[in-house]
Order: C-alpha cells, then structure tokens, then sequence
C-alpha cells in the first residue's frame, strides 16, 4: 500500500515538497492550509502534471484534518515566514501557537505518524511538537540539518571546481546564527577539505552557510527559500517510508548525547523506517564541542522564551 504523506501548510515550502515527494513517488500526499482554496488548487494541479512526469500517487488538498487520518508521515511547514530584517526568533510566539493548533490536529487524526517539523524557528517548534503531541522522540524530528548541510556542500563544490555529488559533509547545533558546520568532517571523495581550501576559504564557506537563509531572503526580499529546503524534507520523508538507513542531519531530542539534556538539536541521525532510529555522537575537538554547547545554549534561550505549554495545548 502507498505510504500516505501530509504536508500542513501549502506556502512556498509545502508545496515544493509536494512536488518533489510527487515526483519521487513516495506516496500518496494530502495538502492541509488554513487559506480556503490553496491546497485543493495546488494539489490539482500538481495533480494534471502527472500525466506529463509520469508519476502515479493520490494529491488532494484539503482544510480539514479528516483528510490526512492514518496519515504515516506528517510534515509541518505551517506559519509565517521570515520576512527581511526579522530573525528566525521574532517568529517564535506566532509559530508556536500555529505549531501547537497543528499538531493537536494531527495527533487526533494520525496517532502514529511520524513528524517532520519544518516552521521556524526550528528547534524550538520541533521542541513544541514533540511537548504537545507527547509523542516518542523517535517519531518527532526536525528538519534544517540536511538544508543547511546542502548549502555548505554546494558552497564546497562551487569553490572547489567539482561535482556536488562528491561533496559530503554536516552542520551541527541548532538552524541559526550559532550553527555549527564542521569543516575537518567535509569531504570530497574522503578527501577533507581542511586538505583542498585555505583556513580563510573554508572559514568564508563556513559564514556564508551560516548566513544561507539570510542571503535568499534578502534576495526575494518577500519570503524565504523553498526549492533547497522542499528537497531537504523530501530526503528524510524518502528515509522514513523506504526505510533507507540514512545519515543525515537532523533536529533530534537529546538526552545526554553530546552532553546535551532534554533539547532539540541537530546531529546526525540514523533515518528509517522507525523515525530517527539513533543518534550518532562523533568526536568532536574542544572548539567544535564549545561551539556546539553555545548553539544549544541558545535553543535553550529561546524555549525558556516559549509561551508555556498549557497555553500552547488551548491555542488555536
Ligand atoms: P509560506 O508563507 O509560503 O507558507 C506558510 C503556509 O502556512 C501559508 O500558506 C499559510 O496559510 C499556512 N498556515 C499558516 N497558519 C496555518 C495553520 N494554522 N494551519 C495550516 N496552515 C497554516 O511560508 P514558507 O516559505 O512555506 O515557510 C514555511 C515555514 O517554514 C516558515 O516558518 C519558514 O520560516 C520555515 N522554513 C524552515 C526551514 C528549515 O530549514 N527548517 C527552511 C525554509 C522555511
Ligand atoms: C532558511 O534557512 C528560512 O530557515 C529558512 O532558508
């Protein structure tokens, strides 16, 4: 039987992941907004181009929970997007009660899905998701770690004159200004690039990983990215319902990993068909540890900011 896919939230990101889970053929998918129209028109006409692509899977689109039961996989890009000048943590509160309303929804309809958490600001919404639903760590996860990976591997490829498809590499800590890429564990076939670029190239790819929703933004000057990050969903929805075993970069609950208690925060997970089936700790020098620990330390700001649960369980 198809794998069915929810996707809440038919903006920009929902509906490029649509497209590409469409494409791939993961599933059956089911787009949810609260706009009265968006999903049932996108989802048709993503739907007309199947005949043209060649790909067979149910889209509908919907602005009824009742649509998504029994739904195996969620994806929540619902709420407000970062517009310029405004930090991922000015949308905390807004999101926060989108996510929470959300989630409840899903809870009711999908019992056992698997969620993949995408609003921003991301490690705190994931942290929400997984505070309202109750729901095992290994089916609540985030998504930025593979995002922001990709952004650094293709800064890699473009510097270096070589194909994206050698360039391999991960971004820990939390999707923000304190993300933590770790260059000594990027590589180009094995090779790490602290042995192909200068320490000013590399600590140059680093900062512009870093900055890589803030430059789209500033570019669309309305919104933010949508193509990089649709894909980045699709990869951990394609991990889960093909069971692949995949390593990738993830916003995962910790308890203890990295010395980190009780906190989303993006490591490297093992992504199959159990959700996030492990985290995986990798040694770190005291530099990157530090820098790690001060990018949690700041999740842990903003969840301290959070309105409180009981709050967030009455929104909507
Ligand atoms: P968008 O504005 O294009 O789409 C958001 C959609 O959510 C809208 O269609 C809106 O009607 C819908 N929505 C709002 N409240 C809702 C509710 N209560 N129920 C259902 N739908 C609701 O925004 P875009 O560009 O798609 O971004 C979505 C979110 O993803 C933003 O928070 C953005 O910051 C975040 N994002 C996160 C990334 C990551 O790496 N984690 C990467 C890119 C975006
Ligand atoms: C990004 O990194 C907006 O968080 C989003 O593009």
């Amino acid at each position: 039987m198809a794998a069915k896919i929810t996707i809440v939230g038919a903006g920009n990101v929902g509906a490029t992941a649509a497209h590409w889970a469409a494409s791939k053929e993961l599933g059956d998918i089911v787009l949810v907004d609260i706009i009265e129209g968006l999903p049932q028109g996108k989802a048709l006409d993503l739907a007309e181009s199947a005949p043209i692509e060649g790909f067979d899977c149910r889209i509908v689109g919907s602005n009824d929970y009742a649509a998504t039961a029994d739904s195996d996989v969620v994806v929540i890009t619902a709420g407000v997007p970062r517009k310029p000048g405004m930090s991922r943590d000015d949308l905390l509160h807004t999101n926060a009660r989108i996510v929470a309303e959300v989630v409840r929804q899903v809870a009711k309809y999908s019992p056992n899905a698997y969620l993949i958490v995408v609003s921003n600001p991301l490690d705190a919404m994931v942290y929400v998701a997984k505070q309202v639903s109750g729901w095992p760590k290994q089916r609540v996860m985030g998504m930025a770690g593979v995002l922001d990976a990709a952004r650094f591997r293709y800064f890699i490829a473009q510097e270096l004159g070589v194909s994206v498809e050698d360039v391999h590499g991960f971004v820990l800590g939390g999707h923000g200004d304190t993300m933590v890429p770790v260059p000594r564990y990027a590589t180009v076939t094995g090779i790490p690039i602290t042995q192909l670029l200068s320490p000013e190239q590399i600590a140059r790819l680093v900062q512009r990983t870093r900055d890589g929703g803030a430059e789209i933004v500033n570019y669309l000057k309305q919104g933010s990215a949508f193509y990089a990050p649709g894909a980045a969903i699709v990869q951990m929805v394609e991990a889960i319902v093909r069971d692949k075993k995949r390593l990738l970069p993830a916003a995962a609950y910790l308890e203890g990993e990295y010395g980190i208690h009780d906190l989303y925060v993006g490591v490297p997970v093992l992504l199959g068909a159990g959700g996030v089936e492990k985290v995986i700790e990798v040694e770190l020098t005291p530099e990157e540890h530090a820098a790690l620990q001060r990018s949690a330390d700041s999740v842990r700001a903003l969840i301290r900011a959070l309105p409180p649960l009981e709050t967030l369980m009455a929104a909507g």
